[in-house]
């Protein structure tokens, strides 16, 4: 069932090419967005995104692209926090609500709060006969097909293209991006499937820094933009399968407190494409390098030749459509996560004291 592989979240990593080609090919057809009817984002003023652990970073993420594709105001939060602050909801809003199993206690929760309140539930699943599929007012599955491993890998990528795809028809609706631009933007999510297969390629690389990694008490993840949320989605990836303490911080939040932790046995690593924030990120991994923390950045080939100059390490990844970058840097995250839990000699695939559905609260 491991198909050769050592544990399923090394199979389910590294099928992700396969996994998100086959999710992109549900939405995305030669002529446009492919989605179930009823899903128009044009007369809305809110959206809301409610979730839990990894599948709320991927609201995270989507919270910049529907911010930055389609203008829409977009709330998220935590479904254990969103259900009993019952917070008022504008009528003309609609609400998401992202999870895997579709059964998580919390998010079930949020979703029966909202479906009194807002104009449309929508629940973004990977099992598509979960409850909340059945409740909500329109589900849309994720094609991830059945995670085994706890820690969640292709279907967090898989969520964040089925929100990816959800954003580019809320700009659609809402007259910001115009049919040239769309086709560009698919065409940037068509890229994905080979980026990560050359994503992959530095899994060798990574379990070698991973050796040094397993050895550290406190790790940080820095990230900015839609880096950010994936930076926290690096640190709980880490924390739940090696046990070694990590945050993910916003790059511009490390001198607002957490560069007091930063000294010569702390490992800093940092999300960092070439896009347009790339010299800010640059410039709060040098004050992290002035104080001897050791900073592994990931980037792209022109960011490397631009930055590399006193880190400890470098990993490359290819260059991606901008606002698509957290899609193909989750993959360098999880394997981060995963050879330093191998490294460490952890049950990567069932962490302790952990469950791959939460259903109570
Ligand atoms: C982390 C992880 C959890 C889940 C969370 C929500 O790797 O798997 O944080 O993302 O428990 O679960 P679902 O998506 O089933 O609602």
């Amino acid at each position: 069932e491991k198909a050769g592989f050592k544990h399923f979240m090394a199979k389910e990593i590294a099928e992700q090419p396969a996994v998100l080609g086959d999710a992109i090919n549900h939405y995305v057809k030669k002529d446009g967005l492919d989605l179930p009817e009823g899903i128009d984002f044009a007369g809305l003023d809110r959206l809301t995104l409610v979730a839990c652990g990894t599948a709320y970073y991927a609201c995270a993420v989507a919270k910049y692209w529907f911010e930055n594709l389609a203008r829409l105001p977009c709330e998220i939060d935590v479904a254990s926090e969103f259900r009993y602050r019952e917070p008022p909801m504008p009528a003309k809003s609609w609400a998401i609500f992202v999870s895997q199993s579709g059964e998580t206690a919390d998010t079930l929760a949020a979703l029966r709060y909202c479906n009194e309140k807002v104009e449309k539930t929508l629940a973004v699943v990977n099992v598509p006969t979960s409850s909340m599929a059945r409740e909500a007012d329109l589900a849309l599955p994720i094609h991830a097909g059945v995670e085994v491993g706890v820690a969640s890998t292709k279907a967090f990528t898989c969520q964040l293209l089925s929100l990816a795809v959800l954003a580019l028809k809320a700009g659609v609706d809402r007259g910001h991006i115009t049919e040239t631009q769309l086709a560009a933007h698919l065409e940037g999510l068509r890229a994905l499937p080979g980026l990560m297969n050359t994503a992959l390629g530095t899994a060798d690389e990574i379990a070698g820094l991973a050796e040094k990694l397993a050895e550290a008490q406190d790790i940080l993840f820095l990230g900015r933009g839609p880096l950010y949320p994936l930076a926290m989605e690096g640190a709980l990836k880490l924390k739940e399968i090696s046990y070694i303490h990590a945050e993910g911080y916003a790059s511009g939040e490390l001198k607002h407190g957490p560069i007091a932790l930063i000294e010569r046995t702390v490992p800093v690593i940092v999300f960092a494409p070439h896009d347009r924030l790339f010299d800010k990120t640059v410039s709060n991994m040098q004050e992290v390098m002035a104080r001897h923390g050791k900073v592994l950045l990931v980037s792209d080939a022109r960011g490397l030749r631009e930055a590399s100059e006193g880190t400890w390490a470098t990993l490359k990844m290819p260059e991606v459509a901008e606002p698509f970058a957290p899609i193909l840097y989750a993959l360098p995250a999880q394997l981060l996560a995963y050879y330093t839990a191998v490294a460490k000699g952890t049950d990567v695939d069932q962490p302790r004291n952990l469950a791959k559905s939460v259903t109570v609260e």
